[in-house]
């Protein structure tokens, strides 16, 4: 496994990366629309990577208005062969509390409304793709591997359930999750990998665990708690992002 040019997608708390040399900003309109924002190029441990924040720099794009297509489209274009996303969830399984890292191996998809193929028949002609595994295997070993670096253990499993967002979940939403077999909750794993899949570039995702979910705890869940979560986590997310560049 070796790409030369790896694309990064920053979710909330990781709007810029601190680590690369930036080399060059795009700001790309695709067929499709505008990203979010400009793409920083830059080397990173000696590799090419091409930054994007998901919710634009200042974060300000909320996940149901993201335009996906555009930023997966706007990756391709500069040249990206595989994509690793950074997504900041809630945890559900009592193993990932606040703080844990979790490479997720499986999503469940409860988002509607969102512009979720490039294979609607009007960009792409029809077609269907193979979903079984969401996240390439190989990139996610890669991850599991470059996580010995951290402090603490990372969870080399996980099922991601997306919700449409922005509100945060009931406590009975939760406990449905839970029972459908969810061990985290997020707003922005999809359409962003299946896009990815259908463009079929290599991708994979670190969740970062910044609140128990709705119900999982007995205090009311706060952006102040969950900035205080990212602005911890997110230099462990950065440590993992730069080991495993190496590997790549
Ligand atoms: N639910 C959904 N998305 C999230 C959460 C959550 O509790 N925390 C961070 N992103």
């Amino acid at each position: 496994m070796s790409y030369q040019r790896i694309g990064i997608i920053g979710g909330t708390g990781l709007t810029h990366l601190e680590g690369p040399e930036v080399t060059a900003r795009h700001d790309i309109n695709t067929v499709l629309g505008t990203p979010s924002g400009s793409v920083h190029e830059g080397l990173w441990e000696g590799r090419e990577v091409l930054f994007m924040a998901r919710h634009g720099h200042p974060h300000s794009v909320p996940p149901h208005k993201v335009n996906y297509r555009a930023n997966l489209l706007a990756l391709q274009e500069l040249g990206a062969e595989a994509i690793l996303a950074v997504n900041a969830v809630g945890g559900i399984h009592p193993d990932m509390g606040a703080g844990a890292i979790v490479i997720p191996d499986q999503l469940i998809d409860l988002t509607w409304g969102r512009e979720s193929t490039f294979f609607d028949g009007s960009y792409q002609p029809l077609n269907h793709i193979d979903f079984t595994e969401p996240f390439d295997a190989g990139l996610r070993q890669a991850l599991i591997e470059a996580a010995r670096v951290l402090p603490a253990p990372v969870s080399d499993y996980g099922v991601v359930g997306v919700t449409q967002g922005p509100r945060l979940e009931t406590a009975a939403e939760v406990n449905y999750l839970e029972r459908i077999g969810c061990d985290l909750v997020g707003m922005t794993s999809m359409p962003e990998a299946v896009l990815a899949r259908e463009l079929g570039i290599p991708y994979a995702s670190v969740c970062l665990v910044v609140n128990p979910a709705a119900g999982r705890s007995d205090a009311e869940i706060t952006m102040a708690d969950i900035q205080a979560v990212l602005d911890s986590g997110m230099n462990d997310v950065r440590d993992l992002l730069a080991a495993v560049l190496l590997s790549l």
